[in-house]
């Protein structure tokens, strides 16, 4: 049974001419861990900010837990916990200081505070490190310290943006763990934004992919790699391939490979080989694999989220170099 703690309803951010957020709407349940999947630049940000209250939309709505965020941001923001994108713990005050102000600006009385503060210094594992100042903290005792922040008033969702943007793959293994067994625990809901691919695939029951404001497609990674169906054939060739067949399901190119979504791809692969050898197309290498998310993402904005990046890397770029012209 769906129990949306969130619904957003058609919301929409304009910056002048940038269309953040381009009428965005979905629900998203009760304990779910829901991932934002979407290259730099994608509104994700944005939207968290909208849902926080830290932004006013442009139009459209949201509610969470019941509380409109147009009209009663006090209630919202008392049910939601957020972990920023940019690290916001003080340097120079120890663990349980950053902790212990963050209880004290949501006047979460002495005794609670203490027990909540030694609850989540636990859940994180860094009760031994309770009185050392965070600057000589790792990047991931950090993103840690700083969930457990989120979670010290009790909030029903948590937001993360970026949760593990910027850590090595083992520290990021690490985090994911305590995002689950916080999701498991607290039966809080969690909605994190993420570019990377590997994060929304193990972390989310459900993902939403988003580029450009708009959302794309919704499902569980399953679903979303169901709807391509079949295998990938992706065929490296310098030459110009069309082989038009009724049984290619979707054809990409990108970095000088076409992927061909098909059924049964052991036995169409030697006829794509057959109808090269007759076009006489030089072929590099060919690989089959099973659709990845990554594959869903091309799917459905025709780009990788890498060239996403380096186009939105570029527009940075060139505003820029116009800038200080
Ligand atoms: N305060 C602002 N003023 C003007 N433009 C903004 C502002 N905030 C965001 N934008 C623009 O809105 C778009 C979406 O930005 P946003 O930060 O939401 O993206 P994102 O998906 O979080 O990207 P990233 O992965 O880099 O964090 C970008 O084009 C950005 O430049
Ligand atoms: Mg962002």
């Amino acid at each position: 049974m769906s129990n949306p703690v969130i619904d957003l309803l058609d919301l929409k951010k304009y910056f002048k001419e940038v269309k953040a957020v381009d009428g965005v709407s979905l629900s998203i349940n009760q304990g779910e861990i829901f991932g934002l999947l979407g290259p730099n630049g994608a509104g994700k940000t944005t939207i968290l900010n909208i849902l926080c209250t830290l932004l006013k939309p442009t139009s459209g709505n949201a509610i969470i837990c019941g509380h409109d965020i147009n009209k009663d941001k006090d209630a919202v923001r008392r049910c939601i916990g957020i972990v920023f994108q940019d690290p916001s713990l003080d340097d120079q005050l120890t663990a349980y200081e950053n902790l212990d102000l963050h209880g004290r600006l949501y006047h979460i009385p002495k005794d609670k505070r203490k027990q909540k503060m030694e609850e989540l210094l636990e859940l994180v594992e860094l009760s031994d490190k309770r009185n050392v100042m965070v600057k000589t903290f790792s990047g991931g005792m950090k993103r840690r310290l700083e969930i457990a922040r989120g979670l010290l008033h009790q909030p029903e969702v948590l937001f993360l943006d970026e949760p593990t943007l910027g850590l090595d793959p083992q520290t990021r293994r690490h985090i994911w763990e305590y995002i689950e067994k916080l999701n498991r625990d607290t039966k809080v809901t969690i909605i994190l934004t993420t570019h990377y691919m590997d994060e929304a695939d193990v972390l989310c029951n459900r993902v939403a992919i988003i580029d450009r404001g708009k959302i794309s497609a919704i499902d569980t990674s399953t679903q979303l790699k169901k709807q391509i169906g079949g295998e990938v054939i992706s065929i490296k060739t310098e030459d110009e391939f069309h082989p038009d067949q009724p049984w290619i399901k979707n054809v990409n190119k990108h970095d000088g490979c076409i992927n061909l979504t098909v059924e049964e791809a052991d036995q169409k692969l030697s006829l794509l080989m057959n109808i090269a050898q007759e076009k006489k197309i030089n072929i590099d290498s060919v690989t089959i694999h099973k659709p990845t998310l990554e594959d869903v993402f091309l799917h459905f904005t025709g780009k990788t989220i890498r060239e996403e990046e380096a186009n939105w890397a570029d527009a940075v770029r060139t505003r820029r170099r116009s800038r200080s012209r």
